[in-house]
Formats: structure tokens, C-alpha cells, sequence
């Protein structure tokens, strides 16, 4: 079972790798886990789809073997099939890409899917929850995205919890959040119906430790409160 289908009524978080010290990848993602989160999170940008440039699947792989929490790549590019089989090589488990800029997504989900991860959108702020009503049987997770694609330590978009609860009616596939989230960002998501947590330069902005820890905590103190959600 993967990580993603594997998860459960339970409030997770990842950091991404954004907002760590790049000369100290591995050092920053050991802190985040030690911290509690469950995954990492690996922004990949192209300087096209997005107006930044990150890293690829040759940090990807030697991410991978430099820790033992799972590895998701959130592909913001705009020929996301040109990179899924070096993504997989590397070893991540999950990969998300952008349908608006992927042509034929079940194509590019059953790729991901053939290469052994797990299969996710990442979803724009203003993509409609609806645009991918057709894909979800070729999804694990969906990864809503609280902020315009491209940077770190953005304010989180409010209409984000909104569109995390239309998706709940939809389907009962895992949501991750990303963009925006601090201690005071995870409760809303979670009592929204997001399980997992992605957070940037909210965790790298001090103690990693500690802040990755403030940031799950508060998630699942949102889950406790409100049962159902
Ligand atoms: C946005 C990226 C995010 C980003 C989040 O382009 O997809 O993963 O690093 O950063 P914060 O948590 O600082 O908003
Ligand atoms: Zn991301």
C-alpha cells in the first residue's frame, strides 16, 4: 500500500524541501523528521509552468537514499511525462503533477502509476475541483495547492478550505495541502478534510523540530475537535 492510500484518518505532515538550507538538504529533512513529519515534500520548478527554477529528479536521487521518510514530488513543469521516469529511477513514491498544463493526464497518471508511485494532481487556486471529476479513478491523492505555484512563504489563499470541502464531496481520495500553512493555516485545512500537511518556510523559519511538531499538532488537534470532518 502507498503512502498516500495508506494514510488513514490521521493528520500527517511533510516539509518542502523549498524553504531548507540546499547545502544542507539531507541535515534539514532529518530535523523536519525528528520533528514528526511523515514525508518530504520535493518541489521541482522549470522556470516555465512557474516563473523559479528548483531542482530535479539528480537531487531527487540522492534525496531518496538520505533518509527514510517517504519522498513526494510536486512537479510544477510544464512536460511533466519528460521527467516522471528519472523521478521514479530516483525512488520517490508519489508524484503530483498540474492538469493545466498536462494535455493527457490519464496518460501521464497511468505513467506514474506503471512506475510503481502513487498518482496526484497538484490543483492551481483557481482550477475547478471539478476539472478532475474524470481522473479521480486514476488518482491516490490530490494536492491543493493555497498559493500561486513557484514560491515559498506566500500568505494562504482563504478560498483554499472552501475548495478542499467541495472536493470531500466528491471523492474519499487523501488531500494534501500546500502553500501558506502554519499553525495557524493547518487547523482550518484539517476541519476542511485535508489529512496531509506541506509546509515550507513555516518550518525552516526557526527549529525545524519544533515547528514541523507545532504544525502536525495543531492539525490533529483540529481532527480531535471536530469528528467527521
Ligand atoms: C509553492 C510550493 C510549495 C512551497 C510552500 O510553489 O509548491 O511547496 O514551498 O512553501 P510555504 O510553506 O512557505 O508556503
Ligand atoms: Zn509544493
Amino acid at each position: 500500500m502507498g503512502f498516500f492510500s495508506g494514510l488513514g484518518d490521521r493528520v500527517v505532515g511533510g516539509p518542502s524541501i523549498l524553504a531548507a538550507d540546499f547545502a544542507y538538504l539531507a541535515d534539514d529533512v532529518q530535523k523536519a523528521k525528528d520533528g514528526g513529519a511523515a514525508f518530504v515534500h520535493f518541489d521541482a520548478m522549470d522556470n516555465h509552468f512557474v516563473p523559479n527554477l528548483s531542482v530535479g529528479p539528480v537531487v531527487a536521487a540522492s534525496l531518496v537514499p538520505s533518509t527514510d521518510l517517504p519522498v513526494d514530488a510536486h512537479l510544477m513543469v510544464s512536460n511533466p511525462d519528460n521527467l516522471i521516469p528519472m523521478f521514479l529511477d530516483a525512488g520517490v513514491v508519489s508524484i503530483s503533477v498540474h492538469p493545466e498544463v498536462v494535455t493527457h493526464l490519464h496518460r501521464t497518471l497511468e505513467m506514474i502509476r506503471a512506475g510503481g508511485a502513487e498518482a496526484g494532481v497538484a490543483l492551481n487556486p483557481t482550477t475547478p475541483p471539478e476539472s478532475i471529476e474524470w481522473a479521480l479513478p486514476y488518482l491516490d491523492y490530490i494536492l491543493v495547492l493555497s498559493v500561486n505555484p513557484g514560491f515559498g512563504g506566500q500568505t494562504f489563499i482563504p478560498e483554499s478550505t472552501e475548495k478542499i470541502r467541495r472536493l470531500k464531496e466528491m471523492t474519499d481520495l487523501p488531500i494534501a495541502v500546500d502553500g501558506g500553512i502554519t499553525v495557524e493555516t493547518a487547523p482550518l485545512v484539517v476541519e476542511a478534510g485535508a489529512r496531509a500537511l506541506v509546509a515550507g518556510s513555516a518550518v525552516f523559519k526557526g527549529d525545524p523540530v519544533v515547528e514541523m511538531r507545532r504544525i502536525v499538532e495543531a492539525g490533529q488537534a483540529a481532527l480531535d475537535r471536530t469528528p467527521g470532518s
